[in-house]
C-alpha cells in the first residue's frame, strides 16, 4: 500500500493504514465518505475493499484531478457535490468516513443523519479527533443517541480518529 499512499500524495501512513485495516476488517458492501478531498483516504480504504464494494464520495468542491486519482486506482467511485449530503437520495453505506465539516453542530448533524438510517453502518470512522470542535461533535452524539455504539479511539494516527461500531 505504500505505492499507492506515495501515488495519492498522503499526509499521514498511520491514518490511511487505520482506514485500509478497518475497510478490511469490515468488508463493507459499501463506502460513503463526506469530505473526499483529493481521495487519498478514498485509496487508502479502496486498497483493502472487496472488488463488489461501491464508493460514493462527497464534497462541497470535487477537486480537479479527483476523479484522475480515483481512476488511476481503479475505483469506479460516485462523486457528488454537495454541502449535505443527506439531501441526496440513497447515501446509506455499511461504512462511513466523515472528514469534511469539522465544526461541533457539523459533525453532530451528519452522525444523527446516519444513525436515523434505516440500518445503520456497521463503522463509522471519523478523522481530526484532535481537533476540539469534531470531538465535541462526537460526544454530544454519543451522549444523545440510545444506539448500542462503541467508541474506539486512535491517538496514534495523524489528528487522530475516532471510530463508532454498531452492536458491540
Ligand atoms: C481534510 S479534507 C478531506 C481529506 C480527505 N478525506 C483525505 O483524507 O484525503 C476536507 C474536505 O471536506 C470538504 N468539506 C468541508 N466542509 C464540507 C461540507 N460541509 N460539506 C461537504 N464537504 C465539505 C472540503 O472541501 C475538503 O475537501
Amino acid at each position: 500500500m505504500s505505492d499507492l499512499i506515495e501515488a495519492a500524495g498522503y499526509l499521514d501512513d498511520t491514518y490511511h493504514r487505520l482506514l485500509a485495516s478497518l475497510v478490511k476488517e469490515a468488508n463493507p458492501g459499501s463506502v460513503l465518505e463526506i469530505g473526499v478531498g483529493n481521495g487519498s483516504s478514498m485509496v487508502a480504504m479502496a486498497s483493502t475493499a472487496s472488488r463488489r464494494t461501491s464508493f460514493v464520495g462527497v464534497d462541497m468542491r470535487i477537486q480537479e484531478g479527483l476523479r484522475e486519482t480515483l481512476d488511476a486506482h481503479g475505483i469506479k467511485a460516485e462523486l457528488v457535490e454537495t454541502l449535505d449530503f443527506v439531501e441526496i437520495p440513497k447515501r446509506r453505506a455499511d461504512f462511513v468516513h466523515l472528514d469534511a465539516d469539522h465544526s461541533t453542530i457539523g459533525v453532530f448533524r451528519e452522525l444523527l443523519q446516519v444513525d436515523q438510517w434505516n440500518e445503520p453502518p456497521k463503522v463509522i470512522s471519523i478523522h481530526d479527533w484532535i481537533d476540539p470542535y469534531t470531538k465535541w461533535g462526537v460526544t454530544c452524539f454519543i451522549m444523545s443517541t440510545s444506539s448500542p455504539w462503541t467508541v474506539e479511539i486512535h491517538p496514534e494516527v495523524f489528528n487522530g480518529c475516532v471510530v463508532l461500531r454498531r452492536g458491540k
